[in-house]
């Protein structure tokens, strides 16, 4: 079955990022010059998914003005002949479709997975959290696409983090099938004591239409919300369900200094900036 689907969750209020986010979008802060949830949809369709559905809420409209055609922007920049800035404008919905539903009560990731169900119909896709910013030569997506092809199964994007950041994340227990490759015996949402192991769900999902008939056997979990994690833990029941352990390097960009680490990091790669800003680094007395 082919996938081309991808489902951006954005419907949250970015607390960790007041006050910038008191207007803003969270998902549209800058990291360099573009915002955040522009990374996701550019990995979705650098992994073949052409159909983008964004989850959002009250106060989330720059989403959509965003990757929406700014007629009386192109028209400036166009008159200014500002080529270069005018393709960068077209470029952002090149080549993908954007629907969007809206989730009205803050119910957790895996209410606004729900919500999407009727969107989705009885097909696979994909998620993605915006936070986890992945750099990669392969785009993720397209990495945990080459497992889905060969299971058939859900996949979760996993890497190993500290036994002190389990708290933090979704957390597999996994047994190894291949390279890189695990099959999930049982995940626990962010464990407080005795994590299953160190392997930490990152925001990158393949999922099987079988989730939303789990979602909807699932009790509310931690923080009262209806959680992904244990949707996924119910899915197990019924279905095989594996993680990847994908190559590149992840930012928590819904953390302030993850945040910093991926901008300082993606800035440096930039050729109009990096001299500059690896002059300015190197004079800090660190
Ligand atoms: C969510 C998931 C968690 C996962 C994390 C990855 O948590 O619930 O299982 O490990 O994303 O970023 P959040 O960070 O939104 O609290």
């Amino acid at each position: 079955m082919k996938i081309t689907k991808a489902i951006f969750p954005a419907a949250g209020f970015g607390t960790r990022f007041l006050p910038a986010t008191k207007a803003i979008p969270k998902e549209m802060l800058p990291l360099v010059d573009k915002p955040l949830i522009q990374y996701g949809v550019e990995e979705a369709r650098d992994s073949g998914l052409k159909e983008i559905i964004i989850v959002t809420g009250m106060g989330k409209t720059a989403i959509e003005d965003h990757f929406d055609t700014s007629v009386e922007l192109e028209l400036l920049l166009k008159e200014r002949g500002k080529k270069e800035l005018l393709k960068i404008i077209r470029k952002i919905a090149d080549k993908v479709h954007f629907a969007y539903t809206r989730q009205s009560e803050p119910l957790g990731l895996g209410h606004a997975i729900h919500i999407t169900k009727n969107l989705v119909g009885n097909e696979s896709f994909a998620v993605f959290l915006s936070d986890d910013i992945i750099d990669s030569d392969v785009p993720v997506m397209k990495q945990m696409l080459s497992v889905f092809k060969e299971k058939q199964s859900p996949v979760i994007a996993v890497q190993k983090v500290p036994k002190s950041k389990t708290h933090l994340y979704g957390v597999i227990k996994g047994k190894k099938v291949g390279p890189r490759t695990y099959r999930v015996l049982d995940l626990v949402e962010k464990p407080k004591s005795s994590p299953p192991s160190n392997l930490a769900v990152i925001g990158r999902y393949i999922l099987t239409p079988g989730i939303f008939k789990a979602l909807e056997r699932t009790p509310r979990g931690r923080g009262g919300e209806l959680q992904l994690t244990d949707g996924l833990r119910e899915l197990l029941k019924s279905e095989e369900v594996y993680a990847y352990e994908f190559s590149g390097t992840r930012f928590d960009a819904g953390d302030k200094a993850g945040f910093l680490q991926a901008n300082i990091s993606y800035a440096l790669k930039r050729k109009d900036m990096a001299r500059e800003l690896r002059l300015f680094l190197k004079k800090l007395k660190l």
